[in-house]
């Protein structure tokens, strides 16, 4: 259903997982694919599986967290196929920990290839997309960005590329490019190394089953689709729904310290948000739903 025949897509981390699905299926459906990825023999394999199944494939070793690598990456597609079409960031690197087990610099490396390897990519694709008059980005977001235990920096992270594409989707959609993330759900190497990945992710949950969304979403039967985050699990597909400004909007010429504290218990303590994934309920709001709070 989503033909992509003669388009130019990129795919940077598509040497195995969630990429190599979104690279092969994005060939068979008749894209020129740049496949990206650090393990750049890898990407040479996936290559090799795509030129096997009669499509059409370049390998890239570039790392998404460089910018002048990133941009080489875009550029490689404009060489071999000249013109760039979609763009699927999709590398990303992963860790559990809790906050104060934190190794920083395994944090800033997780913020160089999850966020700025979005941006240095995304703007490298945009420039490029802006002079042909078009085209589609797809970025590799998360249902940990709504808040997640032992994953506060990855959380962090995608959550940023979802802010990233709600903006960048309001500044492109008059170039005619449109942005949109998807929050997949698969069994992959990054599953299998988190054992409360594994419980909720059993191996049926393939890569393969998510390839459809994001083919959708980069050709042009996705027109007037743009600055939405869609989640898909494998049997569930949904829009994420997007944080918002929340009523009552209490209004005084100054907030002090008591008006503050009056604004929580006399209203906020109403209006309080369970939080995380996982929709915990607050402790404010947990007294009164407590049995022993009736009466
Ligand atoms: N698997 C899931 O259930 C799941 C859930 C939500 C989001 N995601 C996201 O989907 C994307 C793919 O995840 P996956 O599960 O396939 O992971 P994976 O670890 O199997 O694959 C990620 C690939 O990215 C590559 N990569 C890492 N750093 C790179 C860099 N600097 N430049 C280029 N390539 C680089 C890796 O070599 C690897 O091949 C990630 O962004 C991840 O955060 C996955």
């Amino acid at each position: 259903m989503s033909n992509l025949d003669g388009k130019a897509v990129v795919v940077t981390g598509a040497g195995r997982g969630l990429g190599r699905a979104f690279a092969v299926h994005a060939a068979r459906a008749g894209a020129a694919v740049v496949v990206n990825d650090v393990d750049v023999e890898l990407a040479y394999d996936v290559v090799g599986v795509i030129g096997e199944d009669g499509g059409c494939a370049v390998p890239s070793g570039h790392s998404v967290a460089d910018p002048a690598q990133a941009a080489a990456i875009v550029d490689l597609c404009v060489k071999e196929y000249g013109t760039i079409d979609g763009l699927v960031n999709n590398a990303g690197l992963n860790y559990e920990a809790l906050p104060w087990e934190e190794d920083l610099d395994q944090a800033r490396e997780l913020i160089e290839v999850n966020v700025l390897g979005v941006v240095h990519t995304g703007v490298a694709a945009v420039r490029a997309m802006v002079e042909r008059g078009g085209g589609a980005i797809v970025n590799v977001s998360s249902g940990a960005s709504l808040g997640q235990r032992k994953l506060g920096v990855y959380a962090a992270s995608k959550g940023a590329v979802a802010s990233l594409t709600y903006s960048w989707a309001l500044d492109l959609e008059d170039s005619g490019i449109r942005v949109n993330a998807v929050c997949p759900l698969a069994h992959t190497r990054m599953v299998r190394k988190s054992e409360r990945a594994l419980r909720d992710c059993p191996p049926d949950r393939t890569p393969d089953r998510i390839a459809p969304l994001v083919l959708y979403l980069l050709s042009d039967r996705a027109q007037g689709i743009t600055g939405q985050m869609i989640r898909c699990n494998g049997p569930q597909l949904h829009i994420v729904g997007q944080p918002h400004l929340k009523q009552p909007i209490l209004e005084r010429e100054t907030w002090d310290a008591r008006s503050v504290e009056r604004a929580f218990d006399e209203v906020f303590h109403a209006h309080l948000e369970n939080y995380g994934l996982e929709k915990r309920v607050p402790p404010r709001l947990r007294e009164w739903l407590a049995p022993s709070a009736a009466g």
